[in-house]
């Protein structure tokens, strides 16, 4: 199908946005759908109303379809959690997501972003090193998956200038 025809299907382009207090619901939604262990919508609601949080929603027409949540602390920040819903997965759409979220970072005073990403984590992987992150450790047996299998977590870094 013609790609402008597709998006129109879908609700249009997807944008980034702020995400805020009434996104937690979704987010919630979104994060339960993407990992083993999710986050509730209180632990959502309870996150987006500290001062030190940033949230961004990427949105196609009326539908949240991903999110990204960082926490800061002086000049630095972790981001917890990344997410595109499963439907939109595969066309690109984390990384606008990952760039607008970096780059108000940068706006808030934050020089270094920390994150873990589960090793086996291959679109992950590709979406940080894409984005300039660069492997600074390496978390052994950091998850446990239901099955009890664990799994280590590499420990992301990128400078932001
Ligand atoms: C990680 C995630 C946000 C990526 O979102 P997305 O919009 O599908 O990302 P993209 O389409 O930009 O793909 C990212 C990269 O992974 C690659 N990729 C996608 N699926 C893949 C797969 N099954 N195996 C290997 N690489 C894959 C893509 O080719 C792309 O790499 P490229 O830029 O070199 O082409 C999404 O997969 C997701 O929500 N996963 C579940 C939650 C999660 O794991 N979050 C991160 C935890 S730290």
């Amino acid at each position: 199908m013609m790609n402008w025809l597709a998006e129109l299907w879908r609700g249009g382009p997807a944008v980034v946005e702020a995400a805020g207090l009434r996104d937690a619901p979704k987010l919630a939604q979104l994060h339960g759908a993407s990992f083993h262990r999710g986050w509730g919508e209180a632990e959502f609601e309870a996150m987006l109303a500290e001062r030190n949080t940033l949230a961004h929603r990427l949105r196609s027409g009326r539908k949240i379809i991903g999110f990204a949540v960082s926490r800061m602390a002086a000049d630095e920040a972790e981001i917890l959690s990344v997410a595109v819903a499963a439907s939109h997965r595969g066309r690109g759409l984390s990384r606008s997501l990952l760039l607008t979220h970096l780059g108000h970072l940068a706006g808030r005073g934050v020089r270094t972003v920390f994150l873990e990403v589960e090793e086996n984590n291959q679109p992950a992987r590709r979406l940080y090193e894409r984005a300039g992150f660069g492997v600074v450790g390496r978390r052994e047996r950091y998850y446990r998956q239901p099955d009890g299998q664990q799994l280590s977590a590499l420990l992301m870094r990128r400078d932001l200038s």
